[in-house]
């Protein structure tokens, strides 16, 4: 990994000056950020190109007054839309929708809560707007004045240069690709404010092979969610396997959360969210907070859900069966526990068993119901039914 040869051959030149411990010198050398999945909320997925200064200050008085702060979720992340003009120096300006960005940072960060930005290593954002292209370090300085402490950079129109350039070659075009990431990247670390990285490319050249490479603290594994179970269900399944390459200040990104935005039932929004959590994924809300009903406020601040989430051991669960629509998975926890869920991915309700040896458990293991919040012991076998698109998520140690 490049940085972490870089943080090492730092670590040794100080160490042997006798300026400072290992610990304290990789520090210095590479701020951590995202220790645990970032958690927070983005405008994307329903205020998309509507999103104004005012929508960002009221989502931000929202986290805070409903608890959502509380529970963890910390970032207020401004997606796309929000760019204007570059003046004759080629300095970034916001567009009429956000008049001051450092005073809304300002805003953001008086809330004890943190800010996000959008951009694109292309000339054009996806919705079109100004790009970062030829203007990277330009752009990480802006973002440093402004107070931002969280980059969603986004591919989008870098495509067509990598096809214009590349000659048709895809292992030059994908090389292109990772040098756009790794400059924002090195233009981000040279401004000296922890920021954390988010790749957007959505999981082009099996991206978490080489996004830990070029410094990304999150990157999309996919194209984009949305607010149906059909689409949310086919990507958080397929991320079965990459669990490997998720770690402390590294981690898959499935896309943002839909729950709450209406068009999916309880128990889908239930599978969505524990899905997640199993994943260890980013949990970035995507909901509009000002008409949050409490059954949605419950479900994406529900506290055992989050703590498997954000455990510290940092492992992603993966699956451990699937029969037809009937899928287990499971992610270790730091305290030795494990959190189980069993997922019914049929059209009706069914009885599901726990494959005991399959997740190394046995009668009398102590097992708690994360949504049903019941703690109960394991019997000689345990079978419960889950609804159609359900899960029944279990948190299970030891006796
Ligand atoms: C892409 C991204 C989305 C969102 C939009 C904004 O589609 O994948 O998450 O950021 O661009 O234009």
């Amino acid at each position: 990994m490049r940085f972490a040869a870089t943080a090492s051959i730092a670590i040794l030149a100080l160490a042997s000056l006798g300026m400072f411990s290992q610990t304290s010198a990789f520090a210095q050398a590479a701020p951590q950020v995202a220790l645990t999945p970032p958690m927070g909320w983005n405008s994307w997925n329903y205020f998309a190109g509507k999103v104004t200064d005012k929508d960002i200050r009221d989502s931000a008085d929202q986290i805070v007054s409903t608890g959502m702060k509380d529970a963890g979720y910390i970032y207020v992340n401004i997606d796309d839309t929000w760019e204007g003009e570059r003046d004759a120096q080629g300095v970034i300006h916001t567009n009429k929708k956000f008049p001051d960005m450092k005073a809304l940072a300002d805003y953001v960060h008086s809330k004890g809560l943190k800010i996000g930005i959008y951009s694109s290593p292309g000339p054009k954002t996806c919705a079109k707007y100004e790009g970062s292209y030829g203007h990277e370090a330009q752009d990480a300085k802006t973002y440093a004045e402004w107070g931002m402490d969280y980059l969603k950079y986004d591919l989008c129109s870098f495509r067509k240069l990598m096809d214009s350039e590349s000659g048709g070659d895809p292992a030059k075009a994908n090389q292109m690709m990772h040098t756009a990431y790794a400059k924002m990247h090195d233009a981000l670390a040279a401004t000296g404010r922890p920021i954390v990285f988010s790749l957007c490319q959505y999981g082009w050249d099996s991206v978490w092979k080489w996004s830990p490479d070029v410094g990304g603290n999150l990157w999309r594994t996919t194209g984009d969610i949305s607010d149906n179970y059909d689409r949310m269900s086919v990507i958080g399944f397929a991320q079965a396997g990459l669990s490997g390459y998720a770690g402390p200040g590294h981690w898959n990104d499935p896309d943002m959360l839909e729950v709450g935005n209406g068009k999916m039932t309880e128990d889908e929004y239930r599978t969505h969210m524990s899905l997640w959590a199993i994943l260890a994924a980013p949990l970035l809300a995507g909901n509009d907070l000002s008409q949050m009903t409490p059954a949605t406020l419950a479900i994406l601040t529900n506290k055992d859900v989050i703590a498997i989430d954000q455990d510290a051991l940092g492992k992603q669960g993966d699956r451990v069966t699937a029969t037809g629509p009937f899928e287990v998975w499971s992610k270790p926890l730091k305290d030795g526990s494990q959190a189980v869920a069993l997922f019914n991915r049929g059209e009706d309700a069914e009885m599901m068993e726990l494959p005991y040896s399959a997740v190394s458990v046995a009668s009398g293991y102590k097992a708690r119901d994360v949504w049903g919040k019941k703690d109960f012991a394991l019997g000689e076998s345990y079978s419960t039914m889950v609804p159609k698109h359900g899960v029944v998520l279990l948190r299970i140690s030891k006796p």
